[in-house]
C-alpha cells in the first residue's frame, strides 16, 4: 500500500501515540523476552544514552574540527576500547556504525596492505572459520576478496591447524572469533594468530560480541584463553558497544595494535570539485549521538557496573546451562564461557522445541543450524525471568515428546 507525504504537517503528540502504537506487536525486550537484538541492561543506562544521544545529535562526526567534542569522545572511547583488550592506551581505530562495518573496515585495511606490498589483490583470499560472521563473507563480496571457510573442530571452535593448510600465497588476513556467533565459543585465537605470525599474514579477532563483556567475566574470574592484543600477531579487532557495552545503537569500535596498520584504514581522495576529504569509515556523515551515548554509557556504569552486569549474565547461562544438564533430552553446544549458548539434543527435534517456545510461550529467541539447536544471547534482562523460561524449555520438551518428536532435527534451515 503506498505511502505519501501528508500534505500539512500533524500534532506531535498523535504522531508520536501513532508510534507507540506500531511498537505493539514487537518484541518485548524489556521484559527478557528476545534472545538477540536488544541488549537492555536497565532503564537507567538506556536513560543515560537517551539523553546523551540527544545531546549530540545534531552534530557530526564527519567534522572533527568542527565538532572537537565528538573528536574527543571518541578518542576516549577508543582509548578505552583500546585499553581493556590490552592494546596501546593511546589507541588507535575508529568508532563505527556496527560489527559489520568495522570487520569491513579491518579487511580492507588488510586488503590494501597487502596491495602496498605488492600483492596482487585481484587473487586474494581470507582464511575464516566456519563460524565467522557472515559479515566477513560480505566483506569479501564488496571487496572482490576469496573467503576461505574452514570447517569447525569437534568442539565447534577454529580449527587452526585446517585452517593453516588452506592458507597460500595469495592469503591475506586469517581470523579468529571472541566468541563467534553460533555457539557463542572463544576460538583458539594464540593458535590461529601464530599462522599469522608465521606466514606474515594480517590476524583479526573478531570480539564484535565479546569485546565489551569478556574483560569484565575475565575480571570476575572467569578463565578464558587470551583472545585479544595480549596475543603477539593480533593486528585488529572489532567490538560493539551496541552490543555488550549497552550504548545506543549505531556503535561499534575498530581497534589496531598501531598507527602503521590503521594507517591503511584511510580513504584519502581530492578528485571533485569540491577538494579533499579524508575520512576513516565508510561513512561520511556520522552521527553525533552513538559517538556521545556511547561515551557516556562508557562512563555512567565504569569497571564496577560492567562487572556486575556480566556476573548477572554468566550467572543467568550458568543457570541455564545447568537446567540443560540435568535433562535428559538435551545438550549445550561446546562450553560456553560467555553470554552466549546454543544448546540442542541427539534424541529430540530441537526445531518443534523451538517452535513451541517461539510461537506458544512467546520466546523470541534464535535458532543454528549446524548442529540444529537453539540460540541465546543472554542480558541483563534474562535474570528475572530465567526461571520461567526453563519451566517453559522443560514443558516444550515434555510436549514434543508427548507428540512423537523423539528424533532429531535432520533438516534446520531457518535463523530467527
Ligand atoms: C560475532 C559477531 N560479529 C559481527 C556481528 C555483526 O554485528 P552488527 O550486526 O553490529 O553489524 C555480530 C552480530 O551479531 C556478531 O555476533
Amino acid at each position: 500500500m503506498g505511502h505519501k507525504l501528508p500534505e500539512a504537517g500533524a500534532d506531535w503528540t498523535d504522531l508520536k501515540q501513532q508510534m507507540l502504537d506500531f511498537g505493539s506487536g514487537d518484541a518485548d525486550w524489556r521484559h527478557g523476552r528476545t534472545g538477540m537484538y536488544v541488549f537492555f541492561a536497565g532503564d537507567d543506562v538506556l536513560k543515560v544514552a537517551k539523553e546523551a544521544y540527544t545531546l549530540y545529535m545534531s552534530e557530526n562526526a564527519l567534522g572533527p574540527y568542527a565538532f572537537p567534542s565528538l573528536k574527543r569522545m571518541e578518542q576516549e572511547v577508543i582509548n578505552i576500547g583500546s585499553s581493556l583488550l590490552h592494546g596501546p592506551d593511546d589507541g588507535c581505530g575508529s568508532m563505527t556504525s556496527g560489527g559489520t562495518e568495522s570487520i569491513f573496515l579491518a579487511i580492507k585495511s588488510a586488503r590494501d596492505r597487502a596491495a602496498s606490498r605488492g600483492v596482487d589483490i585481484t587473487k586474494a583470499n581470507i582464511v575464516v572459520p566456519y563460524s565467522a560472521h557472515l559479515a566477513f563473507d560480505k566483506a569479501c563480496h564488496y571487496l572482490g576478496l576469496e573467503i576461505r571457510k574452514i570447517p569447525l573442530a569437534e568442539d565447534h571452535r577454529a580449527d587452526p591447524a585446517a585452517m593453516a593448510d588452506s592458507v597460500d600465497s595469495n592469503t591475506i588476513l586469517v581470523a579468529g572469533s571472541a566468541p563467534a556467533f553460533p555457539h557463542g565459543l572463544i576460538d583458539p585465537i594464540e593458535e590461529i594468530a601464530n599462522i599469522a605470525l608465521k606466514k606474515d599474514l594480517w590476524m583479526h579477532v573478531d570480539a564484535c560480541v565479546g569485546g565489551y563483556f569478556a574483560p569484565f567475566a575475565a575480571m570476575n574470574g572467569a578463565e578464558l584463553p587470551s583472545f585479544d592484543f595480549s596475543v603477539p600477531g593480533v593486528c585488529t579487532m572489532s567490538a560493539d558497544l551496541h552490543k555488550y557495552g549497552y550504548c545506543a545503537k549505531g556503535a561499534s569500535t575498530v581497534l589496531y595494535r598501531d598507527k602503521d596498520l590503521f594507517s591503511h584504514q584511510q580513504f584519502d581522495c581530492d578528485q571533485w570539485p569540491a577538494g579533499r576529504m579524508v575520512t576513516p569509515n565508510i561513512a561520511g556523515t556520522r552521527p553525533g549521538g552513538a559517538v556521545a551515548a556511547a561515551w557516556a554509557v562508557l562512563h555512567y556504569l565504569g569497571q564496577e557496573g560492567y562487572r556486575t552486569k556480566a556476573k548477572l549474565v554468566t550467572d543467568t547461562r550458568e543457570k541455564l546451562e545447568a537446567a540443560i544438564d540435568k535433562s535428559d533430552d538435551l545438550v549445550v553446544w561446546g562450553k560456553p564461557q560467555l553470554g552466549l549458548i546454543a544448546y540442542g539434543s541427539k534424541i529430540l527435534d530441537i526445531q518443534a522445541v523451538w517452535k513451541k517456545m517461539f510461537f506458544d510461550r512467546g520466546w523470541f529467541i534464535g535458532t543454528i543450524q549446524e548442529p540444529a539447536g537453539i540460540h541465546m544471547m543472554l542480558t541483563p534482562a534474562h535474570a528475572d525471568v530465567i526461571d520461567i523460561y526453563i519451566d517453559d524449555l522443560n514443558t516444550c520438551v515434555t510436549e514434543v515428546k508427548e507428540e512423537g518428536g523423539s528424533k532429531p532435527t535432520e533438516e534446520f534451515k531457518y535463523s530467527g
